[in-house]
């Protein structure tokens, strides 16, 4: 006999993080370069295969503009786990997804599994770092030198970086607040999997 356990899950976070992709992308393996804004909320399924059980996930997608929050409550208070994702491009996101996860922590399931994802972390990696990203010429690498930003950290190879969120404040959040953490790529997949997959390891059988 094999045993097939349900996994309800909801997303939260602001407008535009890339939450719709994160899920298009663990249940197709798709990326939309230009998806369009979520109405109201959108439900996916996917099965899976995890040790011994078959895992059938529920997604509730839910909508990340204002005007939807308070929608919100029908989606998460059922949800075994939530996916609260942030931009790591933006900073004001992570503010956005704290404060999700604070509601979460308060009306939600006591006992629910919330994952924090660090979104398109893509645009922040550097050619050490990533397969394929533009390269900048030698030559601008010198422009780079001369106009680096005191106080940047030292070390840090990422002079014209997009990111916002530094990797470690977030990891520092997520474990203080007894989230799981993961920084993610809706664009090339990366981390997505593994969101889920560790969920479901965090759930019991019923
Ligand atoms: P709402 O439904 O309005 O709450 O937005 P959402 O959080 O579902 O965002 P959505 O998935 O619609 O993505 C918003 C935009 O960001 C789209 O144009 C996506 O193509 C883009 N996007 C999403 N994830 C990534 C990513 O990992 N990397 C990059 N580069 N772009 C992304
Ligand atoms: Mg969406």
């Amino acid at each position: 006999t094999t045993f097939s356990t349900s996994v309800l899950i909801c997303t939260a976070g602001e407008a535009a993080v890339g939450k719709s992709s994160v899920v298009l992308r663990f249940v197709s393996n798709e990326f939309q370069a230009n998806k369009e804004p979520t109405i109201g909320a959108a439900f996916l399924t996917q099965k899976c295969r995890l040790e011994d059980r078959v895992l059938r996930y529920e997604i509730w997608d839910t909508a990340g503009q204002e005007r939807f929050h308070s929608l919100a409550p029908m989606y998460y208070r059922n949800a075994q786990a939530a996916v609260v994702v942030y931009d790591v491009t933006k900073a004001t996101s992570l503010e956005k997804a704290k404060s999700w996860v604070k509601e979460l922590q308060r009306q939600a399931n006591p006992n629910i599994v919330i994952a924090l994802a660090g979104n398109k972390v893509d645009l922040v990696q550097t050619s050490a770092s990533s397969s394929g990203a533009p390269l900048s010429s030698e030559s601008e690498d010198e422009a780079d030198d001369a106009t680096a930003t005191p106080g940047e950290t030292p070390g840090a190879s990422e002079p014209e970086s997009l990111r916002q969120v530094p990797r470690e404040e977030a990891q520092a959040y997520a474990t203080e607040a007894g989230l799981l953490f993961f920084e993610t790529s809706a664009k090339t997949g990366e981390g997505i999997v593994e969101i889920f997959t560790e969920i479901a390891k965090k759930i019991p059988i019923e």
